[in-house]
């Protein structure tokens, strides 16, 4: 939990807790005066008084942020893409029975190769149940040659960045996309980060097809291990922060188009199976980047999935499906040579999880919970948004994109919104490389239950309300 400077200085001098003066934190102190945790964060207090390095006691990723606590009870944060307790608490059992199962394994086996450096490509077990279970999902079929397991999404991202794109290249992203994905690509000042135009808040293809034309003619370094001058990153299926999806003919454009330019397109498939109206969720665009296809070059597309969404975010499993040239390249990666797989002891539990049919029975759980948090979400918005803003409803997924009047800008909005009505979401221009779409704002259905995102979102529409009469001066 975050503490105030005030506490942390007070926990060195040895005070009494509760005479901190800040409301919240008083109360946090009164019920927190246990001796072992006071220690503790004395203890963590006066290392970085001595390090120099500021080390806070946090307990998760989004503590210690008042923009982004979701756990905070005076603000109800509609921000973070990340379940809630209600839902995480399941994991307890479920963890507990893959164990008991994976171990027991084990045992039989007699080899306890859980416990060794395992192959590169991950755990077999795993990926083969893992593939089962993708086809059953996504109603497709998945190979278990095509897979090989990483750390989750963002490592996926960064082993594919890493391994088979030109270091000097071009990554292509959508106008919005997931704005940690931008952070990650700034930090290769080598390569350029150039947005693609959106048009119904999915990518512009002829945009992009021009964009193609005047970046491809630069000179790249371009090798045996770097194959491709540039990298597409979009999230085609229910997409950060827009919530759509693209549609097969679209698909099958831009897979052309890859092949054609020799281009690699990464796509963070990690909501699709979070998918709410039909039976299947919308093809995954590696799907489309058929082996039999006459201009087939090896596999341009790469599906890049992930735990996270679907059981918990902590669990750090997820996957890359790859053709045949990008599966040789990161099969080669030190990473995975040197480590034995990454999470390998983890892909076991997982595989016991899939094979169980514990991650299915959880996933038809999950998808019922946010199909409802998202219809509650968009039926408060049909009845209470005002008529000159505007939104589409995903059919999956976490997000829903809000556009508010243009030249309206969400920061201001969202601070004032935060501080005076006690609810906060993503302004728009935290997707954009250049700090664009500034009039829209994120909401996320993952953390809150139904009824908090009703009330919140009622809170929301009448905040809008108020602040488009604020800054018109008609207030
Ligand atoms: C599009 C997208 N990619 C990746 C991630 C992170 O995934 P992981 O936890 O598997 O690294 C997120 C999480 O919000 C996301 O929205």
């Amino acid at each position: 939990m975050a503490r105030c400077g005030k506490f942390v200085t007070r926990l060195l001098r040895k005070e009494p807790a509760r005479s901190c003066n800040l409301k919240f934190c008083a109360r946090r102190c009164a019920t927190l005066c246990s001796k072992s945790i006071l220690k503790k964060e004395r203890r963590v207090a006066a290392r970085s008084m001595t390090t120099g390095i500021e080390d806070p006691y946090l307990r998760h990723l989004f503590d210690g942020d008042t923009a982004l606590n979701v756990y905070s009870k005076n603000v109800v944060n509609l921000s973070v893409g990340a379940p809630g307790p209600d839902l995480l608490k399941h994991c307890s059992s479920l963890l507990a029975k893959a164990t008991k199962h994976r171990l027991e394994e084990e045992d039989k086996e007699d080899k306890y190769y859980l416990f060794q450096y395992g192959i590169t490509a991950g755990l077999w077990e795993c990926r083969e149940e893992l593939a089962k279970f993708l086809t059953r999902r996504y109603g497709d079929p998945v190979a278990r040659e095509n897979l090989i397991l990483t750390c989750g999404a963002t490592h996926g991202i960064q082993l594919i960045l890493t391994s088979v794109i030109a270091p000097d290249g071009v990554i292509f992203v959508d106008e919005v996309t997931y704005m940690i994905a931008l952070d990650t690509f700034k930090q290769f000042p080598l390569i350029r980060v150039i947005s693609v135009p959106m048009k119904n808040d999915i990518v512009d293809l002829d945009a992009f097809e021009q964009l193609i034309k005047i970046e491809k003619n630069t000179k790249y370094t371009v090798g045996k291990e770097k194959i491709f001058w540039a990298m597409y990153y979009t999230v085609p299926i229910f997409h950060n922060p827009t919530g759509m999806s693209i549609s097969p003919e679209m698909s099958k454009r831009l897979v052309k188009m890859a092949r054609e330019n020799s281009f690699a397109v990464i796509c963070d498939d990690v909501y699709n199976l979070l998918h709410y109206e039909d039976k299947y969720p919308p093809h995954r665009l590696f799907n489309y980047d058929d082996p039999n296809n006459p201009d087939y070059t090896g596999g341009n597309i790469i599906s890049n999935g992930s735990f996270s969404k679907i059981l918990s975010p902590a669990i750090r499993v997820g996957w890359i499906e790859c053709g045949s040239k990008v599966a040789k390249i990161l099969k080669g990666s030190g990473i995975l040579k040197s480590g034995g797989a990454v999470n390998h002891y983890v892909s076991g539990l997982i595989a016991s999880l899939l094979h169980l049919k514990l991650e299915d029975e959880y996933l038809d759980k999950l998808i019922k919970i946010y199909k409802e948090r998202m219809n509650t979400l968009c039926d408060t918005l049909d009845k209470n948004l005002p008529a000159n803003c505007s939104y589409r409803h995903p059919e999956g997924g976490y997000f829903v994109w809000i556009k508010l009047p243009e030249g309206l800008d969400t920061i201001p909005f969202m601070k004032w919104c935060q501080e005076v009505h006690k609810v906060m979401a993503i302004p728009g221009a935290r997707f954009s490389n250049h700090g664009e779409s500034k009039n829209c704002i994120r909401v996320s259905i993952a953390f809150h239950s139904a009824e908090t995102i009703r009330d919140a979102s009622i809170v929301l529409c009448k905040a809008i309300t108020e602040y488009m009469k604020k800054i018109s001066g008609k207030n």
